[in-house]
């Protein structure tokens, strides 16, 4: 573990008091309702932890998309979250605070704001890990006017994530993939470096095959599902990576690759594993991607899945009880294996 932990809300007094419960509830809606409540749940076992403890009150707040304009309040009110938790939940004592960003002050880390978020309250408990990368007033200010505490599931995103920084089983098998190669390459370079392999797939590999930005060399797939256009029902076949026709994509690794990606990963000790190695979501583009998920599951080590697409991958190949932990952060993970210290943990004082 790279650095100490923050104080555990086990540790806290919680009896009879008024608690602001920071959760990372952005989750995506689809016709007013919850279309995924992943996150939702993963919240659960700090916001029972509390009720069980005796909380008088507990005032879940969470931000929900990145709402900017007048009418983006009805598409971002947090009603259909706040229904879907209430089923969980049900609970007089749990209310569902509006989404923080409908206040401009909550991505300055606005002190006003924080103080409107803190009124009334006696204990601040911040489970968000998907958010722990931004300082903002629901996730860093309000912890500077509170006594502060970590939730159970921030805290298990530290702890398994964080193995993968500390001394690592080997070998070591980084996956990654996904078009916006930008955005990984801190990780990528942060990890990879202490990776026995890096596999790379999806987009991101024809860009490191051009000009290599690591100081290790990644695996690439030798050959790729190639695309006459993209789209989903495109003329398709299996070419090697250097045989694309003209004017051709490739949409995912090929079968010969698929083969050597899975082998490196099930014989893996310690897996994680970022973005898809295609258009996954597109069922002829989606094996190369279905493999990998399977391979993970087959691994007997340490597995790791983050980030959005991977996740849902993982849920879609029906294997999510056979990875050992799968994050709920997105860039909060990958800044947190970049290295990076998180505000939203660094607001929290650590454990004694
Ligand atoms: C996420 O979904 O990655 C987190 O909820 C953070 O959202 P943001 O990128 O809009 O800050
Ligand atoms: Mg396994």
């Amino acid at each position: 573990m790279s650095s100490p932990l923050p104080r555990s809300v086990d540790t806290a007094d919680v009896d009879g008091r008024t608690i602001l419960l920071r959760a990372d509830l952005n989750v995506p809606l689809e016709g007013g309702r919850v279309a995924d409540d992943t996150r939702i749940r993963a919240s659960l076992p700090t916001l029972r932890l509390l009720l069980d403890r005796g909380a008088r009150e507990v005032r879940v707040c969470s931000h929900l998309g990145r709402p900017k304009s007048e009418e983006d309040r009805a598409r971002y009110a947090m009603e259909p979250v706040r229904a879907r938790l209430r089923e969980l939940v049900p609970d007089e004592r749990v209310t569902v605070l509006e989404n923080t960003r409908f206040n401009p002050g909550e991505t300055k880390n606005d002190t006003d704001f924080a103080r409107r978020l803190a009124d009334g309250c006696d204990l601040y408990v911040d489970d968000a890990f998907g958010s722990a990368h931004r300082a903002h007033s629901s996730t860093v200010g309000v912890a500077e006017l509170l006594p502060a505490y970590a939730g159970l599931l921030l805290l298990d995103e530290l702890r398994n994530l964080g193995r993968l920084l500390g001394d690592i089983e080997r070998p070591f098998v980084l996956v990654s993939g996904g078009a916006k190669v930008e955005d990984k390459l801190g990780v990528l370079q942060h990890l990879g470096s202490r990776a026995d392999s890096v596999l790379i797939g999806g987009k991101m590999a024809e860009d490191v095959r051009g000009e290599n930005p690591f100081d290790f060399d990644p695996v690439l797939p030798t050959d790729v599902v190639a695309a006459s256009a993209f789209a989903e029902d495109a003329e398709s076949r299996v070419t090697p990576f250097d045989a694309l026709p003209d004017g051709w994509l490739g949409l995912d690794i090929g079968p010969e690759s698929r083969v050597v990606f899975a082998r490196a990963i099930t014989q893996a000790q310690t897996v994680f594993w970022n973005g898809p190695m295609g258009v996954f979501e597109w069922p002829r583009f989606a094996e190369g991607t279905v493999a990998v998920a399977r391979a993970l599951a087959e691994c007997a080590g340490f597995t790791v899945v983050g980030g959005g697409d991977s996740v849902r991958a993982v849920h879609e190949a029906g294997v999510a009880e056979q990875v050992s932990w799968i994050s709920t952060g997105g860039g909060a993970s990958l800044e947190l294996l970049e290295g990076k210290e998180l505000p939203g943990v660094a607001a929290i004082p650590v454990a004694a």
